[in-house]
């Protein structure tokens, strides 16, 4: 079989991708090693910058989304047994983000890509990638035992941060950049009203705590806990008193409690490979780089890579220009990169470390006091939460 790009992984990143180049015209198969309802089985952020909402609109995919999606105009900070609105939309001109689970976006882009008919084969084993420092890149893959070949002109490793595309690339090409955090996020979902109408993020002695939600009747509840800790090891009445404890007394008493739906452990962690090209391979979202979830960034990043890969390519088959590939590492990286560090810094204003003591938490305080107090601290902050330009 032969195919203009091959994607690897069937994530937001790559059914992005495969519908922005259909869009532009451009044939393309996505490889993807797991089944369509293991995919969407897997529970993420659900926060949009309006970026990431413009891309979905532009490849005909936003419906639902502005039915069902809820737009917000602020968050709130707690700290000091208070909390404190961020009025986004006013420090930014009028922008907002868009609460809509992950999951439905990626359901979302399954149904357009279903409808239009492009392949994606599911439970593509054994998937490697060939030649693609040559001019004729190639992908291998086993579907139910047999062997096929893809020959193509470019591969978009879309496979997320344990995918074979960045494992393909040799270790002196490739320069990796990390930070792992010594806790992890212990999450529940839960058929619950949220206990308030923005997202709550919360600095407390006994950790990190966000309230999040998915709609007006479903709440998504993280608190900080240790990386050796289980899931099992905490029973919902457990995780709603340390939520509780770490909340401020007007949400405590506003908190509707009810049976979890889902609970896991998700560690936190830094990363960048650099650079996000290797001849004729991209790499796009978690393929090559990780935030940790406190900006709620993975998601939009992967989008903002998609949409420089996809205007890239459009421009080398549409307008015969290698410009807009040449620059694409460079132009993702540039965005990634400010992301990171925003991911990084709302990471270390709002979590306990080991080494926290008491200087450094009143070094956190003092800096979510200015950021609530001051014009210029707001705006920094709600211009790299709503989403930094393209
Ligand atoms: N072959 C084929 N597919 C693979 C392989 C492989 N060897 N390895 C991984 N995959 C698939 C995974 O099963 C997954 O469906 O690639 C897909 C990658 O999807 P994601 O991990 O969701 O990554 P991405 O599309 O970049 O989306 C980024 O997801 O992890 C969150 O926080 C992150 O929100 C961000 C978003
Ligand atoms: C979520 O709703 O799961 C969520 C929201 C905001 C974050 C992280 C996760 O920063």
């Amino acid at each position: 079989m032969r195919i203009q790009v091959a994607i690897i992984g069937a994530g937001p990143a790559g059914l992005l991708l495969g519908q922005l180049l259909h869009a532009y015209g451009i044939e393309n198969i996505i490889l993807e090693r797991k089944n369509r309802a293991y995919v969407l089985a897997r529970i993420r952020a659900g926060v949009l910058e309006q970026g990431t909402v413009s891309l979905l609109e532009e490849v005909g995919v936003a419906e639902r989304l502005h039915r069902e999606g809820l737009i917000h105009d602020g968050i709130e900070l707690a700290f000091g047994g208070a909390r404190h609105r961020i009025d986004m939309k006013q420090a930014t001109g009028g922008k907002t983000v868009t609460i809509y689970g992950q999951t439905e976006v990626t359901r979302d882009l399954m149904d357009a890509r279903d409808r239009i008919g492009l392949k994606t084969v599911y439970e593509a084993d054994d998937v490697t990638l060939h030649d693609f420092d040559g001019k004729r890149p190639r992908v291998r893959y086993v579907k139910d035992g047999t062997t096929h070949e893809i020959e193509c002109d470019f591969i978009a490793g879309c496979d997320g941060f344990h995918g074979v595309s960045r494992q393909s690339v040799t270790a002196d090409a490739i320069r990796i950049f990390e930070r792992v955090y010594p806790f992890g996020w212990l999450g529940i979902l839960s058929e619950t009203p949220p206990v308030s109408e923005e997202l709550i993020y919360a600095n407390h002695e006994r950790g990190f705590a966000l309230c999040s939600m998915r709609s007006h009747t479903r709440s998504r509840y993280y608190v900080q806990c240790s990386l050796d800790d289980h899931a099992d090891h905490w029973s919902d009445d457990k995780f709603w008193d340390e939520l509780k404890r770490r909340l401020d007394p007007e949400a405590v008493d506003r908190l509707v409690t009810g049976p979890s739906i889902e609970k896991s452990i998700a560690p936190l962690r830094s990363f960048v490979a650099e650079p996000m090209r290797f001849g004729r391979l991209f790499l796009a979202g978690d393929a090559a780089h990780i935030v940790p979830p406190t900006g709620a960034k993975g998601l939009n990043l992967a989008a903002s890579d998609v949409h420089y890969l996809a205007t890239a390519l459009r421009e080398l088959y549409s307008e015969k220009s290698e410009a807009g590939i040449g620059s694409y590492s460079q132009r993702a990286l540039a965005r990634v990169w400010k992301a990171e560090r925003f991911s990084w810094w709302m990471t270390s204003i709002l979590h306990r470390f080991p080494d926290t003591d008491d200087f450094s938490a009143r070094i956190q305080n003092a800096e979510l006091n200015y950021l609530v107090s001051s014009k210029a601290a707001t705006a920094a902050l709600s211009e790299n939460y709503v989403g930094l330009p393209y």
